[in-house]
């Protein structure tokens, strides 16, 4: 099996990590004994954020799909009864929005199956279970952001599979698991809207983008604070909602990027944008033309506030800058 480990001072596992106990990550941490995490999609964009900030006293297993896939049960069920974690984090999915149209099935076993035998198997050994979900549960036809009390309502397969897996998680959850729903992620590398405008611009001088589909626009690090500070906290569990602050179309967010990578030299000129509707560019899935998520009470309970889109925006480009 393929583990990826931390090769700093968070590794090796020392005895205590390997411990299961009902006294949960935060009572350990506090303790002085060190916390074992696993972290399942360890290759995406919300799994490397995650792996990059892990705290202090924390020793990291993380696991890509080759480790642990979450279309297997019995695998899940032998990985994580072996590692015996203290907290898991579950940044893993099936997050092809469009292919999911066609491959339903597919979907369903990576993002509900999945989780809810994720959930069997922390309940098993009193491990904190921390499951990462979106705003594609929503239909977006609210008129104020979506607050973690509001019904679902999704519009495409994948939506309805992140909803199904929420549910499967939360049916388990005996207080020990959070799910943390976000929206519109992007980092530096990954497969996401930033990256995929930066090429488009380079290549042309004009793009097209929709404009009557609004949301939180999210840097991958900065959910991951979130996703650890929620991780560490065992009297918090249920429902969460966290994005990066402010709202955008996906055109704002493209005249954004076209203005600060430009600043940054990561584009020769600027490119024009031009605002379209979702009925000019026809997708498999539905999206949700409104998929503000209400961040409050998250930011409340963990006493953060989250940084503004374009702030983070910035901050991922300036990576980019540098790479
Ligand atoms: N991206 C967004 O805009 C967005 C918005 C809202 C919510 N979310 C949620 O945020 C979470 C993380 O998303 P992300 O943006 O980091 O996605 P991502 O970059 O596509 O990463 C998904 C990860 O899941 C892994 N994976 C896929 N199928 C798997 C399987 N059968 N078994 C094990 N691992 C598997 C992938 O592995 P491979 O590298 O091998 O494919 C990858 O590591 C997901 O729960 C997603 O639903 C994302």
């Amino acid at each position: 099996m393929r583990v990826l480990q931390a090769a700093d001072a968070r590794s090796p596992v020392d005895a205590h990590t390997g411990v299961c106990d009902s006294h949960g990550a935060d009572a350990r941490s506090r303790r002085g004994l060190r916390v074992k995490a696993l972290i399942l999609g360890a290759t995406g964009q919300v799994g490397r954020a995650l792996y990059a900030a892990a705290p202090p006293g924390v020793v990291v297993v993380a696991l890509d799909r080759a480790s642990l896939d979450l279309a297997d049960p019995a695998a899940i069920a032998a990985v994580v009864g072996r590692e015996r974690p203290g907290v898991c984090l579950n940044a893993a999915a099936y997050t092809a929005v469009d292919r999911a149209e066609s491959e339903p099935e597919l979907a369903s076993r990576i993002n509900a199956d999945g989780p809810r035998a994720l959930a069997a198997a922390c309940g098993a050994c009193g491990a904190r279970l921390v499951h990462v979900s979106t705003d594609f549960v929503f239909d977006g036809a609210a008129g104020r952001p979506w607050r973690e009390t509001d019904e679902p309502h999704p519009l495409s397969v994948y939506g309805r599979t992140k909803l199904d897996g929420e549910r499967a998680v939360l049916d388990r959850d005996r207080g020990s698991s959070a799910v943390v729903r976000t929206a519109w992620v992007h980092d530096a590398s990954g497969r996401n809207f930033v990256r995929t405008m930066l090429g488009l611009m380079r290549s042309r001088p004009q793009v097209r983008v929709v404009a009557d589909q609004v949301g939180s626009p999210t840097w991958a690090p900065s959910l991951a604070g979130a996703l650890w500070g929620l991780a560490m906290r065992p009297d918090l569990h249920g429902l969460f909602h966290w994005t990066d602050a402010g709202v955008a179309s996906w055109y704002d967010f493209a005249v954004a990027i076209a203005e600060e990578a430009f600043a940054r030299g990561l584009l020769a000129a600027v490119p024009e944008v031009v605002p379209i509707a979702t009925e000019d560019y026809p997708t498999p899935a539905r999206r949700p033309a409104y998929s503000v998520l209400d961040v409050r009470r998250t930011a409340g309970r963990l006493g953060m506030q989250p940084h503004h889109w374009r702030a983070n925006l910035r901050r991922s480009l300036g990576e980019m800058s540098v790479a």
